[in-house]
């Protein structure tokens, strides 16, 4: 056999000894977790009001999803664009 075929065919061996042991692995030392669960949850006024604290102060969410004028020092939010989508992030973000 020539040394360049017997050097595809190793390196098919590898591929293939790879992708068997990469799927053993996800199949027997992962948990098997099932279906996700649906579930439902009432829209109160308290966890609109949570999850608005949420996304304004703890997450920070609103910093990226909203429309900011980067004009200015820390680029503040534009008004009335708060949570109107944001930052697009390319090679032009910044
Ligand atoms: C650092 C910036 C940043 C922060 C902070 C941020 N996001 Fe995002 N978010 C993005 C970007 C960028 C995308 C678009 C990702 C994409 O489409 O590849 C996105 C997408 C999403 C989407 C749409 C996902 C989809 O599949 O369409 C949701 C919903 C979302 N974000 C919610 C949130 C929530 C809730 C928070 C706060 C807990 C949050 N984001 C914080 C940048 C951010």
């Amino acid at each position: 056999m020539k040394k360049i075929t017997k050097w595809v065919a190793y390196s098919i061996i590898v591929l293939v000894l790879i992708a068997i042991i990469v799927s053993s692995y996800i199949v027997l030392a992962l948990p098997n977790v099932g279906k996700p669960e649906v579930i439902k949850i009432a829209l109160t006024p308290q966890r609109i009001a949570r999850g608005a604290y949420l996304a304004n102060h703890v997450d920070m969410c609103m910093d990226c999803h909203s429309e900011r004028d980067w004009s200015k020092p820390i680029g503040p939010v534009t008004a009335d664009k708060l949570g109107a989508g944001g930052d697009i992030f390319d090679a032009g973000a910044g």
